[in-house]
């Protein structure tokens, strides 16, 4: 085991006991839960069992208790599950998908939106998924493309525009690289989906738009929040996070920014 202290820990980047969580989490489910509500409301889900896996704190473990109806089920767990909703159905577990045997199954439905990505296991966590599902069932598997290159679109000045682009290349590569995300592994998951056995695997892309004030720049403040040392280890100044702190948080900042795409991809299980 290692002692040294310069090592990043892998796993995902932030904490859901930090006192920025409850911003990140809640921005997270105000740019994607319509989105990904729209992708799951078709599949008929009154009295099937569901599985959310890393639920944060999006409404979608709430949704789904509420689609199931008293025939159905859902679990949804978390690292650290604090932020999840409360239903009825709901059944909420601390659990950690890395370690931890998955719960009873099998299930008619397993979602997981921005978990895989962030863990080195992604590959061998999504053959434990597909094969927790019962016939029929479908696996959907959301994560980002992540970019910083030529990503915005509009800003107030040449100054403004460098200086987010070198922030987001900053956390992307401190952040989240250095922890083990794979910001490519979106591009791979149709065809992990279909060697993991699965049928009918299905894309769909969601390519937002995110500006100055909306919820997907709100979600690039948390990395100052939690993780300033890395970003001055990268060269940012205090005084370039402030300037971006303004570039995301006021909705007069003048930044348009071509936010990450979320690859959402589900199969079945034949
Ligand atoms: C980026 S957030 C996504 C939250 C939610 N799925 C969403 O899309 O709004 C990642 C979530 O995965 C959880 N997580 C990270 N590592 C995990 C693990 N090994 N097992 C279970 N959950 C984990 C985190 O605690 C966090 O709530």
């Amino acid at each position: 085991m290692t002692t040294d202290a310069t090592v990043t820990p892998h796993g995902y980047a932030y904490d859901n006991d930090q006192p920025s969580a409850r911003r990140h989490l809640s921005a997270l489910a105000r740019a994607l839960d319509d989105f990904t509500i729209g992708r799951l409301h078709h599949l008929g889900l009154a009295g099937k069992r569901c599985l959310e896996i890393g639920a944060g704190g999006s409404e979608i473990a709430v949704w789904l208790a509420a689609q199931v109806g008293p025939a159905g089920t859902v679990v949804a767990t978390d690292l650290k599950p604090r932020h999840i909703g409360a239903h009825p159905r709901l059944t909420v577990l601390r659990h950690d998908i890395t370690t931890d045997p998955l719960p009873d199954g099998p299930f008619d439905l397993i979602h997981a939106r921005l978990v895989l990505m962030h863990l080195p296991q992604r590959e061998q966590l999504l053959a434990v998924l597909a094969a927790a599902l019962a016939p029929g069932g479908v696996l959907m598997v959301e994560d980002w493309h992540a970019t910083a290159d030529a990503v915005v679109l509009d800003a107030a000045t040449d100054d403004d525009r460098d200086l987010f682009t070198a922030y987001q290349r900053a956390v992307n590569q401190r952040v989240f690289q250095a922890a083990g995300s794979d910001p490519q592994w979106s591009l791979r998951l149709h065809q992990q989906m279909r060697l993991a056995g699965l049928h009918d695997v299905d894309t769909v892309i969601n390519a937002p738009v995110w500006h100055s004030g909306s919820p997907g720049l709100i979600l690039a403040l948390t990395a100052i929040a939690e993780h300033r040392d890395r970003l001055r280890d990268a060269g940012l100044t205090d005084a370039d996070l402030t300037r971006v702190e303004r570039l995301l948080i006021s909705s007069d900042g003048g930044l348009v920014v071509r936010g990450h795409q979320l690859y959402s991809v589900s199969g079945r299980k034949p």
